[in-house]
């Protein structure tokens, strides 16, 4: 098995169509049902939207404009008012919902908790009055640092209830990444926990928290809200440092939701670009609430006796959308956990799916991959027929993946929904409907209603059918970001201009390399730039070469992606050493110890090579091409006679 190539998935043309009592339940029904939503929304993209945001959330005031566009920045429904979290909540109290289970929680030591709707909203109701004790108001920004425990979705909401953009740092994180996240975004106040479980082990996030508010380092900062999950002992700083369960003592649980602007921030969640440090992409609310919402209810056709498990953690966007707010919007039952798979408990997973009686499972090809390695008798040995619906997302999946997942998970009565969409994107683009959409295995099939997804050459027109290009949208959509946080300038040239507008009209460029068959089925090959995705967490190789850099044995270093078949890509790093330096092992060690300290272990490479210089152009660039192919031991393809010196290839090849 491998990871995905361009080689395997050209050659894939396998149809799966969904069962007639699948599509027949479904909430879209057939290709030809999908085929005419389409048609309508792209005839008429404004009044689709309307419609739907109308029929489908709470607004406390109605738009005066449903789209204000001054490409590239978009405002949607504008001037009307609304609040996500009176539409993830409140709204359902009202309704037969109030005592439905909202949140199912596992816990990785083996608690667990549910919450229903009415539960979570005098939960969530509660944190926002500790927040607003706190001093925070409509429009601060508010870091979240946690585990997946249900404060965490809590501390979400209750930041959406009064306005207060939240940024969520996912806890893999070091104390350095959270710092500069906490200080680009200017956070008045971080929610942690003492620690959280990973993988049998505690992950310190409050020392972490400490270590990065140490010496007053990220001034912004004035309170830091602990929640108590593993009862370590934590140093809590005097008149910063407070416990949530002692605050709440007493508190209100009426906390009215602030009626926001449609277009005022949600959130603010960083990503790994190619250049420079990681952006803030910027959300905004009911362009966001509604293209979670609607996503959520046709992609993964809920239904309301259904327990829906997305397994990505609420740190990454995944978990903001389809999580919390996408299903929560829909009045749906999320079930989150906790844990990971492990060699130590392989069949976790299967373990709470079947505890639970899960119906749609969406995962990461990541996962599907370490799943396959660990053997299928894991599975094979829960009860899985409760499952109706798979899902994934984050990285192209290898049609052999694809096979397996359908055969052993789902067994062949599931359809997998192969999601595409980023952070920036904010909800899914590219995806089957699943009782319309048959599936091929590796593609993402097409694109969502309302979704204007094209494959497109660099001057913008559109490619042949299967031939490769850029993936591109056309048209704004709902829950586009609106900018990179404090940086139109960057927002407009890192999504905008690689792709010249054509006659006035602006094309957003995802990063993703694509091609589209003969059936207008997209396949994602991955990314064009210098993005690498590690286990499906995105990583810029910019930013790993600036935490080697900044070890003083370092002179320059260069990273690479080379396929695994787990991760997907691991990281190579080819550094030369400054000349008091010499290679070793023990330095090998200490310079990934320092990229762990730096960034957090999910950027840690996989192997590091010495080396006496990198091979770069004439103009100075390195040329990552030359270095992808030798971390992956294939021959050197294409052109290098803009090399500067060919001997560094050679000797880098014969180490090798
Ligand atoms: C990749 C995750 C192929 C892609 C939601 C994209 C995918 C990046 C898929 C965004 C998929 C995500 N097939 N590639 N189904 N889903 N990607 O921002 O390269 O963490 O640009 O958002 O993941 O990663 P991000």
């Amino acid at each position: 098995m491998t990871a995905p190539t361009i080689e395997s998935i050209l050659h894939e043309n396998r149809l799966f169509q969904p069962s007639s009592e699948f599509s027949n339940q479904a909430q879209i029904k057939s290709l030809q049902d999908y085929e005419q939503l389409y048609e309508r929304a792209k005839a008429d993209p404004v009044a689709f939207w309307a419609e739907l945001a109308e029929q489908e959330l709470h607004w406390f005031q109605k738009w005066d404009q449903v789209l204000d566009w001054q490409p590239p920045f978009a405002k949607w429904f504008v001037n009307g008012k609304i609040n996500i979290s009176y539409n993830c909540l409140d709204r359902h109290l009202t309704t037969w919902r109030r005592n439905k289970a909202a949140l199912i929680w596992e816990g990785e030591p083996g608690d667990s908790r549910t919450l229903t709707y009415a539960q979570l909203h005098r939960e969530v109701c509660q944190f926002a009055n500790v927040l607003k004790e706190l001093g925070i108001k409509k429009g601060d920004v508010v870091g979240i640092y946690m585990p997946m425990i249900p404060e965490a979705a809590i501390a979400m909401l209750a930041c959406a209830r009064i306005g207060a953009p939240h940024t969520v740092v996912f806890g893999g994180f070091s104390a350095e990444a959270l710092r500069d996240r906490l200080n680009d975004g200017k956070a008045k106040l971080v929610v942690t926990a003492d620690g959280g479980w990973r993988k049998d082990a505690i992950v310190p996030l409050k020392d972490q928290v400490d270590k990065a508010l140490d010496d007053n380092a990220a001034p912004s900062v004035e309170n830091v809200l602990v929640v108590q999950r593993t009862h370590q002992r934590i140093h809590m700083e005097p008149g910063r440092d407070h416990w949530w369960h002692d605050l709440r003592q007493g508190i209100s649980s009426d906390c009215p939701a602030e009626p926001m602007d449609s277009e005022d921030m949600l959130f603010i969640l960083y990503t790994s670009g190619s250049t420079g440090k990681p952006k803030g992409v910027v959300h905004s609310t009911g362009g966001y609430n509604l293209y979670t919402h609607m996503t959520t209810k046709w992609i993964f056709d809920l239904r309301d006796t259904d327990v829906y498990w997305c397994t990505a953690d609420v740190g990454w966007i995944t978990g903001h959308s389809y999580i919390v707010y996408g299903p929560l919007s829909n009045g749906a039952t999320t079930l989150m956990y906790e844990g990971a798979p492990r060699n130590s408990n392989p069949g976790c997973f299967w373990d709470v799916i079947e505890k639970y009686g899960v119906n749609i499972f969406y995962t990461a090809p990541t996962a599907i991959r370490a799943f396959i390695k660990m053997g299928e008798h894991h599975p094979k040995a829960r009860d899985l027929s409760s499952l109706r619906l798979l899902g994934t997302v984050g990285e192209p999946i290898n049609p052999e993946a694809w096979m397996w997942y359908y055969r052993v998970i789902g067994g062949e009565r599931c359809p997998i929904v192969d999601t595409w969409w980023q952070t920036e994107t904010g909800g899914i683009m590219i995806t089957p409907l699943p009782g319309a959409i048959p599936t091929k295995p590796g593609s993402a099939t097409r694109p969502f209603p309302g979704i204007l997804a094209d494959v497109v050459d660099l001057d913008g027109h559109p490619v042949k059918d299967n031939e490769g290009g850029y993936l591109v949208v056309r048209h704004p959509w709902p829950s586009m970001m609106r900018t990179v946080y404090g940086d139109d300038d960057r927002f407009r040239r890192t999504y905008w201009e690689h792709i010249a507008p054509i006659d006035g009209q602006y094309l957003y460029f995802a990063g993703d390399g694509a091609r589209r068959d003969d059936d207008g089925y997209f396949w994602v090959m991955g990314r064009v730039d210098d993005v690498i995705s590690v286990s499906g967490h995105r990583l810029g190789t910019m930013e790993i070469e600036s935490a080697l850099v900044s070890h003083g044995a370092v002179a320059e270093a260069a990273v690479v992606g080379k396929p695994d078949e787990i991760k997907g890509e691991e990281i190579v790093a080819f550094v030369t050493l400054e000349s008091n330096y010499s290679p070793s092992e023990e330095l090998e060690k200490e310079l990934k110890k320092h990229v762990v300290q730096e960034i957090g272990a999910l950027a840690r490479p996989g192997q590091i090579r010495f080396s006496d210089a990198l091979p770069k152009t004439r103009s100075g660039k390195i040329m990552r091409r030359l270095l992808r192919s030798l971390a992956a031991g294939q021959e050197i393809a294409g052109d290098t006679s803009t090399l500067e010196d060919r001997s560094v290839l050679d000797k880098l090849r014969e180490d090798s």
